[in-house]
């Protein structure tokens, strides 16, 4: 068998598209990447700059712009094109549910005339109805179509806990769950430290842990996009991590599991939805779901994420 280099085409060569490239450079992750963008001379530029950074990077990697017709022997692709919300609007991620999908038209069309049948990563927000409606419009194997969506959350709320206790945020087991949007939410009964459940630190060691709000860290999470954007405009390092963590998981088969959406069906006694959730990452894609125990009011916050999602979905599908 032929050895082949790994191959990623990127959609969308804005913020979050050139950060997820340059992770993936810088990392070693892929021999080939590919911009695609409807700014030809932007995609062209994202290329070259990436590009010319690799003489200075331990891993070789060919970066171009390129067409559709690349992504036919691709290995992954990147969907990251589409709107930030306009936060001076008042702008959630949901309320780009419009636009997004007005620009996902050409994308999937372009998609599907390649032949392109490796693995889907969506970045672009509404992050998980975006997933589902390309899982869709493509016919796609569930398995092999996800979204980063609350791997970045997670890695938000971590570093919220972690500054709260004075802890390495990689000692702290949390995931933001449901959607990457409004409608997450924390079930606190799963976080651990170390393995240990923090609601029984929280009995045992009152003096240290007792003062935890709880309520406060999970907004704090849900609201880091919020600081930044506010901040510079735009979310682009953290998520440039998230696609490399996802993207080695896939490529090395490492089994990893990561807060993905992918599509429930069953898990979490839910159907026909896209979610995040924690699942086993591999060269298969997504290839089993762990469903956590969570509490009664836990799992109807889930639910009513779940909801959310499912309605915004059924309204993509009619635009
Ligand atoms: C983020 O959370 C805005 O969805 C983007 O960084």
């Amino acid at each position: 068998m032929a050895l082949k280099p790994r191959k990623v085409v990127i959609v969308g060569a804005g913020h979050v598209g050139s950060h997820a490239g340059y992770a993936l450079a810088s990392q070693g992750l892929a021999e080939q990447i590919v911009y695609i963008d409807v700014d030809k001379e932007k995609a062209i530029a994202q290329a070259l700059d990436i590009f010319d950074a690799t003489v200075y990077l331990p891993h070789r990697v060919l970066v171009t712009a390129g067409n559709y017709m690349d992504a036919a022997d691709a290995d992954l692709l990147i969907i990251a094109a589409g709107p930030l919300p306009d936060i001076s609007k008042g702008q959630t991620r949901m309320d780009t549910l419009g636009q997004t999908v007005e620009i996902l038209k050409d994308v999937i069309e372009g998609i599907k005339s390649s032949g392109f049948h490796g693995i889907i990563v969506s970045i672009s927000n509404p992050a998980d109805v975006v997933a589902h409606y390309v899982q869709n419009q493509l016919g796609y194997l569930k398995e092999k179509i996800i979204s980063t969506s609350t791997t970045l959350d997670s890695a938000r709320l971590r570093r919220a806990i972690a500054q709260e206790i004075g802890m390495d945020q990689k000692s702290v087991y949390a995931y933001a769950l449901g959607e990457h949007g409004e409608s997450q939410m924390v079930a606190w009964s799963t976080v651990t430290i170390a393995g240990k459940p923090i609601l029984e630190l929280i009995k045992e060691k009152p003096d240290k842990y007792g003062k935890l709000n709880l309520c406060a860290i999970a907004e704090e999470g849900k609201a880091g996009g919020w600081h930044i954007l506010g901040g510079k405009g735009s979310t682009e390092f953290g998520i440039g991590a998230a696609i490399a963590e996802v993207t080695r998981a896939i490529f090395a088969d490492e089994k990893r599991v990561l807060p993905v959406s992918v599509l429930l069906d069953g898990e979490y006694g839910q159907h026909d939805v896209y979610a995040s959730v924690p699942s086993v990452l591999g060269i298969n894609g997504v290839e089993e779901i762990i469903e956590l125990n969570m509490t009664r009011e836990e799992k109807e916050k889930f639910n009513q994420s779940c909801k959310t999602m499912r309605e915004n979905y059924e309204l993509a599908l009619n635009l």
